[in-house]
């Protein structure tokens, strides 16, 4: 969607995969959906470093509102949980230098049951405007087909039309199986900045594999999709949640960067391993992610467990991600050329490792590289194009 904002993969946090519905505030005063919650995020964002890397958005998922309407039909958030409502906490957020990011539902109700936007798009849309919202996330439970059809493009519209410039993330494909033709990837590119276009991510390695191999599947669909102003969306990061060591962690970080993903983390910035920060705040993957070309990344190798990536960077470079779904034991050693993943414009690149931050060689684009993957690990690389200066042939 051309509406000047996500140009680069949107950054931030979002409550969705951590916290969940959780309501009940006198039992879990710190871990329910309420403005206490979002404001602990954005005071961690603001004082740990997550701001100046890059993440932006504080993003509230389902279960903020009250559960009716009020007398003029507008939505509200729940008093109790949230006593200064969105208003207030936009106010906050916005003086950390931060944006926040509100979620409705194209339907009747929203998945967990608080009132749908169905029949009140405009209404909502200036609402959220008026309270100072930065973000959309629009999800799709409790409407069919047609109505999705016709809702999201109003939605859209709507929020065009508060002239306050609002992402807007649609849920849409995940709800139509996320492929041609039943969904229309030029179409949404023109409504919304960014799309689910598959199953909810939970908190286990197993359901990131299983998300990386549908975008690899599907990737002659899905790269063409993306691009500044429109992308796919994987789903949350779960780096720093209860179920990935830091190896995976890495890998899912890594890979959402090579596919150009939105990079919103849905965990506990109270409680977060130095290693897990270190991993998230990792700049030149960061890089990757936010590069200006706005291209996605494709797999070119998968073969006994080992996968290779490349992603097409600006200014003639790559990224390059080496992913193990082993269980193997010991690292494996992994061969592969760099004209292998289609980085062949130059004849010649230095390699740098953005995890062990060093830089690893010079290669020709034909030159066998050896490198060593633990299992359920990754290896990630940036390739920059060089002039050798000796070049030695050995074939
Ligand atoms: C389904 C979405 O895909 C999730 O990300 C989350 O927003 C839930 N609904 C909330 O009910």
């Amino acid at each position: 969607l051309d509406n000047g904002v996500a140009r680069m993969p949107p950054m931030g946090w979002l409550a969705w995969e951590r916290f969940r519905c959780v309501t009940d505030c006198k039992t879990f005063p710190d871990d329910c959906i309420s403005e206490k919650l979002f404001k602990d995020m954005a005071d961690r964002m603001a004082a740990d470093g997550w701001r100046d890397v890059g993440y932006q958005y504080i993003n509230i998922d389902d279960c903020w509102m009250a559960r009716e309407r009020d007398d003029q039909g507008r939505l509200y958030a729940d008093p109790e949980r949230f006593p200064s409502g969105i208003q207030g906490l936009a106010n906050y957020i916005h003086s950390k230098g931060l944006k926040l990011g509100i979620y409705e539902d194209y339907g009747s109700l929203t998945c967990g049951g608080y009132p749908g936007s169905q029949g009140h798009e405009a209404t909502d849309a200036q609402t959220f405007a008026e309270w100072g919202v930065d973000m959309l996330k629009f999800d799709g439970c409790y409407s069919n087909d047609s109505s999705k059809a016709i809702g999201y493009p109003l939605m859209s519209a709507a929020l065009n039309k508060t002239g306050r410039p609002i992402v807007y993330s649609c849920s849409w494909p995940a709800y139509e199986g996320g492929l041609p033709p039943k969904v229309n990837y030029t179409e949404l590119g023109e409504i919304c900045n960014l799309w689910r276009n598959y199953g909810d991510i939970q908190d286990s390695w197993d359901s990131i594999i299983d998300i990386i191999e549908w975008w690899a599947v599907n990737q002659d669909v899905l790269v063409s999709a993306a691009g500044p102003g429109r992308w796919n969306d994987p789903d949350m990061l779960i780096v720093g949640d209860y179920s990935l060591s830091i190896g995976q962690c890495q890998a899912q970080f890594g890979m959402w960067a090579i596919l150009a993903a939105p990079l919103f983390m849905s965990n506990d910035l109270r409680h977060l391993e130095k290693e897990k920060m270190a991993i998230l705040q990792n700049q030149g993957i960061i890089a990757v992610s936010q590069d200006k070309l706005g291209v996605q990344g494709k797999r070119y190798v998968k073969k006994n467990g080992i996968q290779a990536w490349s992603r097409p960077l600006s200014e003639g470079h790559f990224a390059v991600a080496i992913l193990s779904t082993r269980t193997d034991g010991t690292p494996t050693e992994v061969t592969f050329t760099l004209n292998e993943l289609n980085i062949k414009q130059a004849t010649s690149y230095a390699l740098y490792d953005l995890f062990e931050m060093k830089t690893v060689g010079k290669f020709l684009n034909k030159d066998l590289i050896v490198t060593y993957v633990n299992p359920n690990g990754i290896k990630m690389f940036r390739a920059s194009p060089v002039s050798m200066e000796i070049i030695e042939e050995f074939d």
